[in-house]
């Protein structure tokens, strides 16, 4: 009579312990909490006073700890390293095991942080054939031995328990794929920034009068992208779009890059088929970026339709583009040129100003404001204005600003 209530409470045990499983393994939880919660449902449905959770991982075969309850000195993680063999009979075992002094090397190693001598009781989690951890029981109140009731009862919940410890092995999987995926693609773009750089050095060495011309240029346009808020995958596409605007140059005559005179028509011709020239050798190349042909191409296009090759109007040049060509006049007003001395940084930005919206998009142009405003007034992140100095104060950039803004909202064109 005494056996039969005692296996109608430990049944009771086992139905409040599954009652409470449930909910716990499918609320939106650390793991570590899960377990804890899981191992106290084990623990309880057993009559355990000790028991810990461990996680099974393949390569190297280890067990590790994920939570422990009860024991008076248990390292935080603990850890037990399997041989083929202990993971064997770990997998072959048809449900929880009773350990004895004769049994421990069967089943766990001894070189690990912690004493196998600790567990009476191993429960194997299997999930698909497969070993997904363990949860092993220490004693139980005054000693008694575990007995086939409680083993049942262990069996019953470890099957729910394997499920959960098994789904969080994939979702911990993915997590590590997809970071591992990401890393690859950061030092992929890292590769492509050095290479593009390079690619951009080997255009500007063309003439002294282009010198580091691309990749200022590539910087600007990143700067301004960055200032109005664009996410960190389409500031590096500007930044390489930047590298290579004028990679078309490599088939113009380096004699045209230095002439102090205007150009004749064919020059002209010859230095504004730099567009479709480049266009030509980087649309069949395939950029992390499909911006990148495009910008190329039309790089020299206008809002007002006066620019080429293609004279396009208002938003049918990208907005990619007309940064890249905001990025691309800055550069070539306030470096020198055969004919003319270097623009100051106030002028350029003040016939910027003069020049929106009619060729130049005015919230690039105020992006580019913001930038240079940062460099006026000391920011501490990396100049934009790398070895020129800055001869415009903030209160005129602010003033360059709101006029910008004033022939936005009046959408007409003002003198300023
Ligand atoms: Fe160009």
């Amino acid at each position: 009579m005494a056996i039969q209530t005692n296996n109608l409470r430990r049944l009771l045990h086992t139905v409040e312990a599954l009652s409470e499983l449930g909910p716990a393994l499918t609320a939106e939880r650390e793991f570590s909490e899960t377990s804890r919660l899981m191992l106290s449902a084990v623990m309880e449905a057993a009559g355990a006073r000790e028991g810990a959770l461990f996680l099974f991982s393949e390569k190297p075969a280890v067990l590790t700890s994920t939570t422990a309850l009860g024991f008076a000195l248990m390292p935080d993680p603990a850890f037990i390293p399997l041989l083929p063999k202990h993971v064997h009979a770990l997998t072959a075992a048809r449900g929880p095991i009773v350990l004895n002094s004769s049994t421990y090397s069967v089943f766990l190693s001894s070189n690990g942080n912690v004493a196998p001598e600790l567990f009476k009781c191993l429960a194997p989690l299997k999930a698909g054939g497969r070993l997904a951890g363990v949860i092993g029981l220490g004693r139980r109140p005054g000693e008694a031995l575990y007995e086939d009731s409680e083993l049942d009862a262990l069996e019953l919940l470890c099957s729910y328990v394997a499920l959960a410890v098994q789904n969080h092995a994939l979702t911990q999987t993915i997590a590590q794929r997809v970071s591992e995926n990401l890393r690859l693609m950061a030092s992929l773009h890292g590769f492509y920034d050095n290479a593009l750089e390079a690619f951009a050095s080997a255009i500007d060495v063309k003439h002294v009068n282009i010198h580091g011309h691309s990749l200022r240029v590539g910087r600007y346009a990143a700067a301004i992208g960055d200032a109005m808020g664009m996410d960190p995958n389409e500031v590096a596409s500007l930044r390489s779009a930047g590298y290579l605007h004028d990679i078309g140059k490599v088939a113009v005559d380096r004699r045209l890059f230095g002439k102090t005179s205007a150009l004749d028509p064919d020059e002209f011709r010859e230095m504004a088929d730099h567009t479709t020239v480049g266009h030509q050798i980087v649309r069949s190349v395939t950029f992390p970026w499909p911006r990148i042909p495009e910008t190329v191409r039309w790089h020299h296009e206008r809002s007002d339709g006066s620019g080429y090759p293609d004279k396009l109007m208002q938003e049918e040049v990208p907005l990619s583009v007309r940064i890249i060509g905001v990025a691309d006049s800055f550069d070539a007003m306030t470096t020198v040129r055969p004919y003319r001395a270097p623009l100051s940084i106030g002028s350029a930005l003040s016939d910027l100003v003069r020049l929106a919206p009619e060729k130049f998009d005015p919230n690039v142009v105020q992006a580019l404001l913001i930038q240079v405003r940062r460099d006026a007034v000391g920011s501490s992140r990396t100049p934009l204005l790398e070895g020129t100095s800055v001869n415009i104060a903030a209160a005129d950039i602010d003033h360059l600003a709101a006029t910008l803004q004033h022939k936005v909202s009046r959408g007409k064109i003002i003198s300023i």
